[in-house]
């Protein structure tokens, strides 16, 4: 439980240190050099927002241009879940196209962001709970009212494999909307049926954490299904 406990708890740090940069970036008033340091001083007590360079402005607003994030999904233990999931920034959506393989065939698997992208623990619990920055209870992600991370279900072949493409309003990349960069993926062992509180879809089979994509890496169209075939 310590464990567990640390590690929320370090990346709730630095999640709310790095949206913390990029809202101050966008939100630092423009003031004249002059009045700097009597605002430096201000009352006692109080805590100061030391002024931000040029660089650090720009670091921080260059969150906003990030348009594509990717997570990599590796099983848990005792799983043999995986697959790639890409996220595109549109203008007033955010595209998700999912390839997954070992999955129960033809079964529906609940699919979700969740908190946290911390994947220190082997049964994925360290991811968290549902991505809810909107408190709303658990829906599916068509429904009024739902969870912003929840992204309902993959529907796998008799293969095994899924794909899908969902394109939702309700998430950024990384813009004011909901953002999702740092935060987790996980594939459950059961159907999303959406009932409360998370849908009942039970232990976790593969876990990742959405990070920036290199964006010159072009998304495999059709995915080899030769695992030993060289990345790209
Ligand atoms: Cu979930
Ligand atoms: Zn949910």
């Amino acid at each position: 439980m310590t464990r567990l406990s640390t590690s929320t708890l370090a990346s709730l740090c630095v999640l709310t240190l790095t949206l913390g940069v990029a809202w101050a970036a966008e939100h630092a008033p423009n003031k004249p050099a002059e009045t700097a340091p009597a605002m430096r001083q201000g009352m006692p007590g109080m805590m100061e927002h030391p002024p931000m360079d040029d660089m650090a402005k720009k670091r921080a607003s260059g969150w906003k241009a990030i348009m594509h994030a990717v997570a990599v999904l590796t099983p848990t233990e005792g799983s043999t879940v995986h697959g790639v999931v890409h996220f595109d920034q549109e203008k007033d959506s955010l595209r998700i196209v999912a390839e997954i393989q070992g999955l129960t065939p033809n079964q529906k698997h609940g699919f979700h962001i969740h908190e946290f992208g911390d994947l220190t623990s082997t049964d994925g619990s360290c991811a968290g709970g549902h991505y809810n920055p909107q408190d709303q209870p658990h829906g599916m992600p068509d429904a009024p009212q739902h969870h912003a991370g929840d992204l309902g279900n993959l529907q796998a072949d008799d293969q095994g494999k899924a794909h899908l493409e969902l394109t939702v309003t309700d998430l950024t990349v990384a813009g004011r909307i909901n953002p999702i960069l740092g935060r987790g993926l996980v594939i459950h062992a059961q159907p999303d049926d959406g009932s409360q509180p998370t849908g009942n879809a039970g232990a976790r089979l593969a876990v990742g954490v959405i990070g920036i994509a290199h964006q010159t890496m072009d998304k495999p169209a059709e995915k080899p299904t030769d695992n030993s075939t060289p990345r790209k």
